[in-house]
């Protein structure tokens, strides 16, 4: 019966274009079935797994499959952290769900684990929700998802995102649309022409590119190169409107060097982004990363991670001194205790405080000129 499994497990993959190789060490993906039978099998599994484990190549994954996977459980994880993958042999019909998700590519990230396989919905329900929030008064909508751009209509409209973005600024009172977060390998063009042709799709992008060294990326399974990456940031650029740009920053994965850092730094120097979200890496369960070599002291992390943010600041500053002077839409969100105080976003998604004599104006879209800027905000004041 185990043989008769692993056959199947096999022929799942060559369907989905994988290739058998001669050994564990040539294969980047290592499925091993297991067999409970007797005590001794079991314990094997975790010798076994251990010897997987010091021959592990660079983003080699590894999973477990049979009746110990279905045995352990997440047990598995606890006591052999390098394994990415546990499918017992009562739930083989998961295993082509659990290999999308590992195909999706993301060495250090949780999520793909903890929220399950990408979905989308169908373009007329999500068109339905804005109807109903747009006639409850809401003017704002912001499509949410972890790739939110590699988004497929599952229904026969097959609607493609940028089609999406345009449907949902049509909708009657809806007068800012929103996205996020977009993954770089499925950024297209027809993104960045929705957002020339239609003024309510905001002009921000958040495009997370997590390192500037090529070689990183790799290791993350980010699938672009550092290259890849600045022709999107380039073709954004060029657009008829300014369009802001945004990202999150990884330091510290594992094995990076400091010209890996240096790299980033770099990167942060060419694509010039309106703002950033920076993180020292942080290991997690259930990720390729956890298993990879990992010689850079926290204390170097925590260096790396304030260098790139005092360079980020320097950065905003510039670009936000850049706007005095100029008159942007805000919808205002906060109203400061101070009287005649008030607080919104831009449509790029900058905070601009400014003053007003209005009342009420919670939730009015005014025109605000900028007299002042900070790394992290506009300050103006509304234009009557
Ligand atoms: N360690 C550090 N940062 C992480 N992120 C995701 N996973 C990790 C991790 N294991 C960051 C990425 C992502 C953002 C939401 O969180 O930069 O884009």
């Amino acid at each position: 019966m185990n043989e008769h499994d692993s056959e199947k497990v096999a022929g799942l993959l060559l369907s989905r274009g994988y290739r058998q190789v001669e050994s564990p060490e040539a294969a980047s993906l290592i499925l091993y079935n297991t067999c409970s039978i007797r005590e001794k099998a079991a314990q094997k599994v975790f010798s076994r797994l251990g010897e997987y484990r010091t021959k592990q190549s660079e983003g080699q994954i590894i999973g477990v499959l049979g009746c110990v996977a279905q045995q352990e459980g997440e047990e598995i994880f606890a006591r052999a952290p390098w394994v990415s993958l546990v499918c017992g042999s009562a739930s083989y019909r998961k295993l082509p769900e659990l290999l999308g998700q590992l195909e999706a590519g993301c060495a250090y990230c949780v999520v793909p684990f903890t929220r399950g396989p990408e979905r989308s919905r169908t373009s007329d329900s999500i068109l339905k929700e804005v109807k109903q929030l747009a006639d409850l008064g809401y003017s704002e909508v912001q499509l949410l998802g972890q790739t939110v751009n590699s988004y497929a209509d599952p229904s026969p409209r097959k609607m493609r995102f940028s089609e999406l973005l345009l449907e949902v600024a049509d909708v009657r009172g809806i007068r800012r649309v929103r996205f996020t977060t977009s993954h770089p390998s499925d950024f297209t063009q027809d993104i960045v022409e929705a957002i020339e042709t239609q003024a309510k799709i905001c002009d921000h992008v958040h495009l997370p590119v997590q390192s500037g060294s090529t070689r990183v990326l790799r290791a993350m399974q980010r699938t672009y190169t550092r290259e890849e990456y600045l022709e999107k940031i380039a073709k954004i650029r060029a657009a008829k409107r300014p369009i802001s740009i945004t990202t999150d920053i990884i330091v510290g994965f594992p094995g990076e060097t400091h010209a890996d850092f240096d790299e980033t730094l770099r990167l942060l120097d060419d694509v010039q982004y309106d703002g950033m979200f920076s993180f020292k890496y942080s290991p997690r369960p259930n990720t390729a990363s956890l298993s990879m070599n990992d010689p850079v002291s926290e204390e170097e992390k925590g260096r790396r991670l304030a260098n790139l943010q005092e360079k980020q600041r320097q950065i905003q500053a510039v670009r936000n001194a850049a706007l005095i002077g100029q008159t942007f839409e805000v919808l205002v969100s906060g109203k400061s205790r101070r009287e005649n105080q008030w607080s919104g976003h831009t449509s790029s998604h900058r905070v601009l405080n400014f003053t007003s004599l209005r009342k009420e104006l919670l939730g009015h879209y005014v025109q605000v000129r900028v007299m002042g800027a900070g790394p992290n905000s506009l300050v103006g004041e509304q234009v009557m």
